[in-house]
């Protein structure tokens, strides 16, 4: 939600050799490199020979780059970009960041939502502050300016530092001031930032998307810190003032990881990327004795032995994965397990407490939502593990454990290999459980492990045949809606499919479990309607398998047009599927790690017949970092 960039370069390095980094180019890469996670205006602000200069524009950052070219920037080595997902104010020009203010003197981005900007908004009002714009982050420019300028020391961090603790709510912010050529000051409470360290120049990013072309030394941040960047140094403090650390790293995306290698959207290169975003979260696993281990684990196993229940926080695609592990965590731990959107979790009043372990999955690791939800089990005394596809992300680094999923950077904006390798990273947590807690012998862990790993192969096998879905998902671009059934883990599968389409395609869509079709949904089904069956092996539980055979049938003598997703040599489904879709053979737990992806390949097919943008979806943005 929204994507932030600062910059500041000596312009060369120590041997006084030129960089060639202008602060508009690495600004630019940096906001192009962001973009998914909001693309409604774009602007950056750079301090030239005349003092701050900024160029912004409604839409998405093409728009922004046509107004540089039309009417350049001055050359500059400082200066602050941000790419938006509107929160307040519509996506218009005025409405973009950065704002800039006190006479064109200060110039500052910002993500996130400043609860009391009204508050604040009326005392600057009642100093003469005039506005320009509806949006909560002209009122914190103001609000830092005000402070500037009252300060004897006229110092940018102690304005910043004085203005952060007058704002309530969720803000990273950036500000540049013509007095203060030599730094960029950036603020956070409850929105992400990280530094980024490179040869005499600086960054600063939402994320590392935002700086990788240029470093892989970054640094993380702790919340409720401010950090000022020079072009020879970073230091952070608290916001009270007290020197705080940061925790370095190294990044291990490349910047061609976040490219589209070829493929027409990153969407596709990601859905094609699954085998190894697969394979990638299952390695290295094992300690000398082989048994399973966790990234980071904070908590000791007496605690993990004396848990009674799990609640798996998330939202959206992340949340279906969550459903998906439930079946198998139930299955292999005899752990109460819930799976709650973790919007919902905190105003229900649910029963948290030491014997509970939140597990909270998330992509970005940076959803507010899931963050909240996980601050509040913590409150009640839940243990907390966070499995995330960000290292440094602020949900991992507030949890007891962390597991990693090492899917690569997911750019396009509907998930899809995040999805898979959460499944995977979940199983590997139930595992660890049921190792730990004594419910599997170490030979069916081997045994389910070894499954796990064959995936990726028949994963790959799914998308060397995905022409046949490529051209039914074209052939159906003009579909009013697709229904999606499914039973045991095929019914999260099923939401996911929806969830796909509604994402990227703005069609109507819906998943059903299965067995609840005859209580209602069925009414749905007249002469030409598409629905998707997900059908459960037939060599596992055959009532499951035969239960849901009915369905199909039923469904086809009211005129649906069947797509059915079963896999190889399940003979019973072929005379009721209208289009047959095969998967490799795998136990029924780990079916959804194929049956996902026919669904992604199909949605994306017909939104790229129907024309649609699949990396950018509207009103969508990847990271949603507000409530
Ligand atoms: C947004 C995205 C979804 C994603 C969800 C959770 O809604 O559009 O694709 O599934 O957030 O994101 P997370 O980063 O927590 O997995």
């Amino acid at each position: 939600m929204c994507g932030i960039v600062g910059y500041i370069g000596l312009g060369h390095d120590s041997d006084g050799n030129s960089f060639n980094h202008s602060a508009y180019d690495v600004l630019l890469e940096g906001l192009r490199r962001q973009e998914y996670r909001g693309y409604d205006s774009a602007g950056v602000a750079v301090i030239g020979d005349s003092g701050v200069e900024y160029r912004k524009k409604a839409g998405k950052l093409i728009n922004l780059a046509n107004e540089v070219e039309a009417n350049p920037l001055p050359t500059s080595n400082i200066g602050i970009g941000h790419t938006r997902w509107a929160t307040h104010g519509g996506p218009t020009d005025a409405n973009a960041h950065p704002h800039v203010v006190d006479n064109g003197r200060l110039a500052v981005v910002h993500n996130g939502i400043i609860e009391n900007f009204a508050e604040i908004r009326s005392e600057l009002l009642e100093e003469g502050v005039e506005f320009i714009s509806e949006t909560d982050t002209e009122v914190a420019a103001n609000l830092i300016a005000s402070i500037y300028n009252k300060l004897d020391t006229k110092d940018l961090t102690e304005a910043v530092r004085v203005a952060s603790n007058r704002m309530e709510g969720a803000f990273t912010i950036l500000a540049i001031h013509e007095d203060a050529k030599d730094r960029v000051v950036a603020t956070r409470r409850n929105s992400p930032l990280v530094i980024g360290l490179g040869n005499n120049e600086n960054f600063l990013g939402s994320d590392v998307s935002g700086f990788i072309d240029y470093t892989k030394s970054a640094v993380e941040m702790g919340q409720d810190q401010i950090v000022t960047i020079t072009a020879t140094d970073y230091s952070i403090i608290d916001f009270d003032g007290n020197p705080a650390e940061g925790k370095p790293y190294t990044i291990e995306w490349d910047a061609a990881a976040a490219e589209k290698g070829g493929y027409p959207s990153f969407m596709e290169k990601e859905i094609h990327e699954q085998p190894a975003a697969v394979r990638d979260t299952l390695m290295g696993r094992f300690d000398e004795n082989g048994n399973l281990t966790l990234d980071e684990l904070k908590i000791d196993d007496s605690t993990l032995r004396s848990i009674d229940k799990i609640i798996v926080v998330a939202c959206g695609t992340a949340a279906y994965a969550g459903h998906v592990a439930r079946y198998a965590i139930e299955h292999w731990c005899r752990i109460p397990t819930e799976v709650e959107l973790a919007h919902e979790f905190r105003y229900r009043d649910p029963i948290v407490n030491e014997k509970t372990l939140v597990v909270s999955l998330s992509q970005s690791g940076e959803t507010m939502d899931t963050l909240m939800a996980v601050r509040h089990a913590q409150e009640q005394g839940a243990k907390v593990v966070s499995i995330c596809n960000t290292t440094g992300s602020t949900l991992p680094r507030e949890s007891d454990a962390a597991l990693y999923t090492h899917a690569g950077p997911e750019i396009a904006v509907a998930s899809t290999k995040a999805f898979l390798s959460q499944i995977a990273a979940a199983y590997l947590l139930g595992l660890y459980l049921a190792q730990l807690r004594g419910n599997m012998y170490k030979d069916e862990i081997q045994q389910v492990l070894s499954e796990l790993q064959a995936m990726p192969e028949k994963i790959q096998e799914l998308l060397d045949n995905e022409q046949q879905i490529k051209d039914l998902g074209a052939s159906m671009k003009d579909a009013p809606s697709v229904l999606f059934l499914g039973r045991h883990v095929g019914y999260p599968v099923a939401l996911e499919g929806a969830l796909k389409l509604k994402e990227i395609a703005y069609l109507h869509a819906e998943g059903f479990a299965a067995g609840e079709l005859k209580h209602g949904p069925i009414a749905l089904i007249e002469e030409g309607q598409p629905v998707f069956v997900i059908v459960p092996s037939p060599r596992g539980r055959d009532s499951l398998h035969s239960k849901v055979v009915s369905n199909i049938q039923e469904i086809r003598a009211r005129g649906a047009v069947t797509l059915v997703i079963a896999e190889e040599g399940d003979e019973a489904v072929k005379p009721y599927a209208d289009h047959l879709i095969t998967t490799p053979q795998c136990p029924t737990l780990l079916q959804p790690l194929l049956a996902t992806v026919p669904l992604q390949i199909f949605a994306c097919s017909l939104a790229g017949a129907k024309g649609l943008d699949v990396d950018q979806p509207r009103n969508l943005a990847k990271s949603v970092t507000v409530e």
